[in-house]
C-alpha cells in the first residue's frame, strides 16, 4: 500500500492545494494531508478549523485524510509508515527551498519528496496573499472551495466588529 503526506500550513487551503490533494490521490493508494502545528506562528484559521475545512473539502476522495503534527515531518513520515512526501511546485521561484528542503529530508530518513507542478490557472495563488486581499475587501472567492471562501469572509467580518 502506497502512502504520501501533502504537508503544509494550510491557513487556509487554496484550490492550489486541492489541486495537488487530488492529484496526489490519484497516484498513491493513500493520501494524508498534514496541518504543521506551529507554536511561533498564530494563524487566522486554528488547527481544528483547518482540518475540518480539509476535510470537508477532500471528501470526494476517500482515500484522503487530514491530520496535524507538530516537530519534523520526517518524524512524522517514520511514525505513520509513509514514504512518499508530495509538493506543489507553482514556479521556479518554489523550486529552490524545495530542494532544499527534499535533499535534508532525504539525507535525514530517506524518505523521498515528489513535486507535483500546479496547475497554471493557480500559479500565482498562496495562502497568504489570498489572506492579504481579502482583508482589504478584494473578491478571492474564485480561488478558494465555496467552504473555505465562507469562512474566510466569516473571519474577516468578525475580526472588523
Ligand atoms: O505550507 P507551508 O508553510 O509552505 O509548509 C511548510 C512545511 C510544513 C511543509 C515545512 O515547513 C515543514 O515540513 N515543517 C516541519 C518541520 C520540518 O520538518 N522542518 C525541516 C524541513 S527540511
Amino acid at each position: 500500500m502506497t502512502h504520501a503526506v501533502c504537508p503544509g500550513s494550510f491557513d487556509p487551503p487554496t484550490l492550489g492545494h486541492l489541486d495537488v490533494i487530488g492529484r496526489a490521490a490519484g497516484l498513491f493508494d493513500r493520501v494524508t494531508v498534514a496541518v504543521l502545528v506551529n507554536p511561533d506562528k498564530k494563524g487566522m484559521f486554528s488547527i481544528e478549523e483547518r482540518l475540518e475545512l480539509l476535510r470537508s473539502t477532500t471528501s470526494q476522495w476517500p482515500n484522503v485524510t487530514a491530520d496535524s503534527f507538530h516537530g519534523l515531518l520526517v518524524d512524522y513520515c517514520a511514525a505513520n509508515g509513509i514514504a512518499a512526501i508530495v509538493k506543489g511546485i507553482r514556479a521556479v521561484s518554489d523550486f529552490d527551498y524545495e530542494l532544499q528542503m527534499a535533499q535534508m529530508n532525504h539525507g535525514l530518513t530517506g524518505v523521498e519528496t515528489l513535486f507535483l507542478p500546479t496547475s497554471p490557472a493557480y500559479s500565482f495563488v498562496s495562502s497568504s496573499l489570498v489572506k492579504q486581499v481579502a482583508n482589504y475587501g478584494g473578491d478571492v472567492a474564485h480561488l478558494l472551495p465555496d467552504v473555505v471562501a465562507a469562512a474566510l469572509a466569516d473571519k474577516i467580518t468578525t475580526a472588523g466588529r
